[in-house]
Formats: structure tokens, C-alpha cells, sequence
């Protein structure tokens, strides 16, 4: 999994538990790393960080024309944007029956999950066509790809339009060399899911680890090998694809 010296990377959600695994990771093999998130109050960095170098930076990824500036900043002060993880995503309230669901709680949860992925592929696809290429990989949920106990429609739709616009950008910006897969995580164990799964019953937790292949939950680090291939040159023949990482819970032919 060479090729990352020097490259400059956008990670969105960067704060979170898996966005921030992939940065680290990322950075020590060499990428200039912009790690962006809501949650970031203000500029820090750039630190070093093994063979690279994280910028944080605060940006909110609904907030198409911050998405807009915030990319083009990048692309002059540093280099090019050529790899783009989009990590940013929730799933707002969950176990609410749908005829409770308000139209704020639905459109919060489709706009961050959906509209702000969009936002940032668009800004992508605007860095690399230039330079020849790039990497972009989304992610997306098992509940893209499946029902889930938690009753999370708004993020399920959500999430499974991130399979849907990941093949179609794939097909769209191949012939410009610019490569689009997708993750769909299954549970991970993370400070955001931790109350979550606290919550769970016993006798249905049982039940979900005993449906997950490799029987326990996932970590964040389980995310960044996946990733990182996707991003890098041993994928360089593969792109619209999807891959669950999840333990073995969901098995697509
Ligand atoms: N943890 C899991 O079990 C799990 C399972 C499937 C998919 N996922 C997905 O993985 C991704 C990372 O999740 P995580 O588990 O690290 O959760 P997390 O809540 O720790 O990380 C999400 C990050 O996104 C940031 N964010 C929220 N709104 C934002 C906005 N408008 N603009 C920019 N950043 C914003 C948050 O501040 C947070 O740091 C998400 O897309 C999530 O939907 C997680």
C-alpha cells in the first residue's frame, strides 16, 4: 500500500473515532493530512505525525459553499487534493417508529449523511480532474445495505444513497482516473455507539454478536486497512465497489 508521500488527503469527520484512526494512519505513511470536522473549534497544526503532517481544521460538511472555500484553500496553500475519506455521518435519533419521525429530525440526518458527502465528492472531483486523478472513499453503514434493530430510517435511506452515488460517481470520473469505493461498517465499538450498545439487552446483544462471522464487535482500526487499500495503489483497478466490514454479518454475493 505505497503511494501516499506527499499526497494531499481530505478526511471529513476527522474528530470521530474512525475518521481519526484513518488520518493517523494515513499521515504516518506520509499524506499531507487535512482532518476536518465540525467539531474542531479552530485551526491547529500542521503536526508531524510519522512520515506526514495533520491539519485540523473546523468545516461543517452541509454547509455547501464552507465545503466549496475550505477545499480550494487547501488546494493553493498546500497541494492538490488527490484522496478524499468521507467519514463524516450519525445517525441522529434512533428507535423513533416512523410515524414520530419530525421532518427536522429526517432531513438533519439525510443532509449530513447524504447532501454533505455529496458537497465534498463535488469539491473532489473539482481538485482532481486536473491533476489527472484520485481516490475518494465513502462511508456508508450496514444499514445501507440491510434493516437494522435500531430503526434508523433517515440514515438507512441516507446511507444506502451513498452505495448509490458512489457507483455512479465511479462511472462518471473513471475516465478521468479518479477511483470512487465505499465501506459500510458494521456496529463499532466508538465513543459515539458506546451508550447505544450499552443499551442494548443482554439476550439481543447475544444475538448480534452471534450473527457477526468473527463473533465481537468492530474497533475503529478495523476501518483503516480497508480504507487505506481503496485509497491506494493496489486498488488501482477497482472502483464503484462496496465492501462491508463487519465481521462476516452481511455476505453479498
Ligand atoms: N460506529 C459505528 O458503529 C458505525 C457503523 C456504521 C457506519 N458508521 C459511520 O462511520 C462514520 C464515522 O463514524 P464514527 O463511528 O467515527 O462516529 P463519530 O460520531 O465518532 O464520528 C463522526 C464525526 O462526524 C462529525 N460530524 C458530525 N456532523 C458533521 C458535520 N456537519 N460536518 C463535519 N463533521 C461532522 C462529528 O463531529 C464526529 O466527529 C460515520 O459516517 C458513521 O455513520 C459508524
Amino acid at each position: 500500500m505505497s503511494g501516499f508521500q506527499g499526497r494531499c488527503a481530505v478526511i471529513t469527520g476527522a474528530k470521530g473515532d474512525i475518521g481519526a484512526a484513518i488520518a493517523a494512519e494515513l499521515a504516518r505513511r506520509g499524506a499531507h493530512v487535512f482532518a476536518v470536522d465540525i467539531g474542531y473549534r479552530e485551526r491547529s497544526g500542521p503536526e508531524t505525525a510519522g512520515a506526514g503532517q495533520i491539519v485540523r481544521l473546523p468545516l461543517d460538511v452541509t454547509d455547501a459553499a464552507a465545503v466549496s472555500e475550505t477545499f480550494r484553500e487547501i488546494s493553493v496553500q498546500a497541494a492538490p487534493i488527490s484522496l478524499l475519506v468521507n467519514a463524516a455521518g450519525g445517525p441522529g435519533n434512533v428507535r423513533v417508529p416512523v410515524d414520530q419521525v419530525t421532518d427536522a429530525d429526517w432531513h438533519r440526518v439525510v443532509s449530513l449523511n447524504l447532501d454533505g458527502l455529496f458537497f465534498c465528492c463535488r469539491e473532489a472531483a473539482r481538485a482532481m480532474k486536473p491533476i489527472g486523478g484520485g481516490a475518494i472513499v465513502n462511508i456508508s453503514s450496514g444499514a445501507g445495505r440491510n434493516w437494522t434493530r435500531t430503526g434508523v430510517q433517515a440514515y438507512a435511506a441516507a446511507k444506502s444513497g451513498v452505495i448509490g452515488l458512489t457507483r455512479q460517481l465511479a462511472r462518471e470520473l473513471g475516465p478521468a482516473g479518479i477511483r470512487v469505493n465505499c465501506i459500510a461498517p458494521g456496529l463499532i465499538e466508538v465513543d459515539a455507539t458506546r451508550e447505544e450498545i450499552a443499551r442494548i439487552p443482554p439476550e439481543d446483544r447475544k444475538a448480534h454478536i452471534a450473527n457477526i462471522a468473527l463473533g465481537r464487535l468492530g474497533k475503529a482500526t478495523d476501518l483503516v486497512g480497508p480504507t487505506l487499500f481503496f485509497l491506494g495503489d493496489d486498488a488501482a483497478f477497482v472502483t464503484g465497489q462496496t465492501i462491508s466490514v463487519d465481521g462476516g454479518s452481511i455476505m453479498l454475493g
